[in-house]
Parts: C-alpha cells; sequence; structure tokens
C-alpha cells in the first residue's frame, strides 16, 4: 500500500519524506489555507521535496474553468494530480483533463456509485473520505471495499486513495482490506511510529549495557 500525507505544510512534509516512506501528498483547500503563502508557490515546493504524486484541488466549479485551473496546476510539476470534487461538472472536466493526460483524483467520494462515475470518467485516483462518513455513523470502509472489489472485478487501472482518516486504526484497516492508497494526517504517522514497549525496551536495552 502507497503512504501518502495528508497536508500542505512544508515542515510536516520534510519530516515525513526524510523517514524515506514516503510516496506522495494530497493537499485539500482547506488544508491550503492553513499555510502562509501562494498556493502555486507552495504547490510547487512541495513538488520539489516529494518524488510522487501530488495533489492539488480546483476552486472552480464549472466544468471549463475547472479545466484551465487544472492546466495551470498542472504546469507547475509534473508531479501534479489535479483533485476535482464529485459533481456533474467533475465529471465532465475529469473526462476533458483525461484526454489531455493530466492525472485525476476525483475527491469528495462517498459512495460506490460516485465511485463508479469518477472511474468511467478517466480518473486516476479516487478519494473515498472515511473518515467524514463515521463521523455520520455510516462505516465508511463499506465504500472503500465496494470500490475495490468493482475495480478487480472490472480490472479498471484507477487506484482508491482511503482518505479522511481519523486514527492508526483506519490505517490497519486500509492495509487489510488492500487499499492501493492510504493519504494520512501528520498527527496519525507519528503515532504509528511509536509504541510505548518501544520506548520502554529501548530505555532497557540501554540500562542493561550500562550496567554490565
Ligand atoms: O484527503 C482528504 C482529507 O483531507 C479530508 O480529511 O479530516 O478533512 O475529513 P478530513
Amino acid at each position: 500500500m502507497k503512504l501518502y500525507l495528508d497536508t500542505a505544510n512544508i515542515e510536516q512534509i520534510r519530516e515525513i519524506a526524510g523517514w524515506g516512506i514516503l510516496d506522495g501528498v494530497t493537499t485539500n483547500p482547506s488544508l491550503m489555507a492553513k499555510e502562509k503563502g501562494d498556493y502555486k508557490k507552495i504547490l510547487k515546493e512541495i513538488c520539489d521535496i516529494v518524488k510522487g504524486p501530488v495533489s492539488g484541488e480546483v476552486l472552480s466549479l464549472e466544468k471549463d474553468s475547472m479545466v484551465e485551473e487544472a492546466r495551470e496546476l498542472s504546469s507547475i510539476s509534473e508531479h501534479v494530480v489535479i483533485k476535482i470534487p464529485c459533481t456533474a461538472d467533475g465529471l465532465k472536466a475529469t473526462r476533458q483533463l483525461n484526454s489531455e493526460n493530466i492525472p485525476v483524483n476525483m475527491t469528495l467520494v462517498f459512495s460506490a456509485n460516485q465511485g463508479l462515475l469518477g472511474i468511467k470518467a478517466g480518473a486516476r485516483y479516487i478519494s473515498s473520505f472515511v473518515g467524514r462518513l463515521d463521523d455520520i455513523g455510516n462505516p465508511g470502509i463499506n465504500v472503500v471495499e465496494d470500490l475495490l472489489a468493482l475495480i478487480n472485478l472490472y480490472r479498471y487501472d484507477t487506484e482508491v486513495i482511503f482518505a479522511s482518516i481519523r486514527h492508526p486504526e483506519h490505517v490497519r484497516q486500509a492495509a487489510i482490506i488492500g487499499s492501493h492508497i492510504a493519504t494520512i494526517p501528520y498527527n496519525i504517522f507519528i503515532q504509528l511510529i511509536k509504541h510505548p514497549l518501544t520506548d520502554v525496551g529501548i530505555e532497557r536495552f540501554l540500562k542493561d549495557w550500562q550496567n554490565k
């Protein structure tokens, strides 16, 4: 499973990229809004750090403006993937961008049917927002499982991104069910590496060695 970092924060990206396990980055307008500076400059900086795909989202809602914005973002770096919301205009824009070889990450997907439409329109990635469905008492993992099943059944080459991750258990679930990608917030990445018994173990080893 590929591990992406879900942030627009340069320090966080440098830190996790330094671990040597980072496959890509996803951003969205809310994450970008937390950072100081120009949207395109931040995206460029991220692309300079990260070797894999970097998703940047369009702000327009209408097909032609989405396509125009996507072309602009895409010109920043060959790493850029365009996040397009799952709407009728989003599908039209995805079809157009697909014909121009601009990769699309269809975002805000909350059902297998939405995902299927995104796949049919030519999206390279489908971002299935698990946590936001969990938040309203609707198991988000079911959508990811359905999408993986239909991708296998029809041999589509679209990849599913297990997104809107709330806790380490989501990462474990993503891996176990065979999600192609999990996009993980920084604070969850930090939790993934931590275990109290690891800290206790290191302390004990060092103490034993010093007391030999
Ligand atoms: O990648 C999607 C993600 O950014 C949404 O997460 O926590 O805002 O639901 P969240």
